[in-house]
């Protein structure tokens, strides 16, 4: 390959072989430029009011709906194979439009908060998603006008209410998910009234409208008709995510996040290049499904796919992914180590 530019430096043909470096286990493992850390892996989680008993989703085979108990249970396993932190999302038993389950304090997604975190101490970092389509009646992730729009700046009123329960329920990071002009700023402001200023704010700085989060919504059991365009980032559009971070800087976001991604790695490595803070990836639903049905199908090598798509993120600049695989890959990691 190198032969070209072993000519200009009048070494024979041959002289510069890359694959000298290729040649062992031990070797390629000594200049790995990247590697994957427990550390660095997230867990996504879904616990769902009404749940006697765990149930596996059907799109994400693998992935359940938790109770309350066997969330806890989960998140121990988690924190046991060392995973950098869990993210919690919830699904109420009762919705209405301005998602008020969110905010109340006896809201599953807020017990659940509680619960995990008393459950593994400091462990793990214990996150929430901070957005409201989970407990809208229409699923949109914010509240409606009278004409039908999603409202931003009284969604934001009802997010900073939100973050307050949920800071106050023992979240150490919120996820604010929703995409809504303004949303750093106003969560911030109220945190740090509140007095709250050691919560973390992450910033889903890069969230594109995407077909790929399909298996999420019926995780959630999202109630959406429709889309999110109005508010989550067109897919055609790389060069906007770089307004969207400078004004999430702005706002005071501790860690910004691009999302999703394999489809989105340029995206992601732009970020990565520009951001002084951390930058995180969510690896979606989407794209655990197409790795776990296709290996079902016997078309893929699961654990090989699972292991390069997450180096991939790792050398495209993310310093820590969101995975439905979190804890199986650190036990591997583990086991390999
Ligand atoms: C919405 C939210 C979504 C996901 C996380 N938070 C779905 C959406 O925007 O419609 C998707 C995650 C996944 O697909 O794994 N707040």
């Amino acid at each position: 390959a190198d032969s070209a530019a072993a000519r200009a430096i009048g070494l024979a043909p041959g002289a510069i072989r890359p694959r000298r470096l290729r040649t062992t286990p031990a070797l390629r493992r000594l200049v790995a430029e990247h590697r994957l850390d427990p550390a660095q892996l997230i867990l996504p989680m879904f616990v769902k009011e009404t749940l006697d008993a765990p149930a596996e989703l059907q799109g994400m085979p693998g992935v359940v709906q938790h109770t309350l108990d066997s969330l806890v249970t989960a998140a121990r396993q988690a924190a046991a194979a060392g995973v950098g932190g869990i993210m919690l999302f919830g699904i109420p038993a009762e919705r209405d439009p301005e998602g008020s389950q969110g905010c109340a304090p006896e809201g599953i997604l807020n017990r659940a908060i509680t619960a995990v975190a008393e459950a593994v101490g400091d462990e793990t970092v214990v996150m929430a998603d901070l957005c409201l389509d989970e407990f809208t009646s229409h699923g949109h992730c914010g509240v409606l006008a009278d004409d039908g729009s999603v409202d931003n700046d009284a969604t934001l009123d009802r997010y900073a209410q939100m973050a307050l329960a949920q800071a106050r329920a023992g979240a150490h990071v919120l996820g604010l998910s929703g995409m809504m002009d303004g949303q750093v700023a106003a969560v911030r402001a109220t945190l740090d009234a509140a007095g709250f200023t050691d919560v973390v704010v992450l910033g889903y700085t890069a969230k594109y409208s995407s077909a790929f989060y399909g298996p999420f919504r019926e995780a959630v059991e999202s109630q959406l008709e429709g889309d999110r365009r109005t508010y989550q980032q067109d897919p055609a559009n790389g060069r906007e995510a770089m307004r969207e971070l400078e004004l999430d800087l702005a706002e005071g976001a501790d860690i910004v996040m691009v999302k999703p991604g394999l489809p989105y790695l340029d995206v992601l490595a732009q970020v990565a290049e520009a951001s002084p803070v951390p930058v995180w990836a969510y690896q979606i639903s989407g794209e655990y499904a197409m790795v776990e049905f296709a290996a079902r199908a016997g078309a893929i090598d699961r654990m090989p796919a699972i292991l390069e798509s997450l180096t991939c993120f790792v050398r495209a600049g993310a310093d820590a992914v969101l995975t439905y695989w979190a804890t199986e890959v650190a036990e591997h990691l583990n086991a390999a180590a």
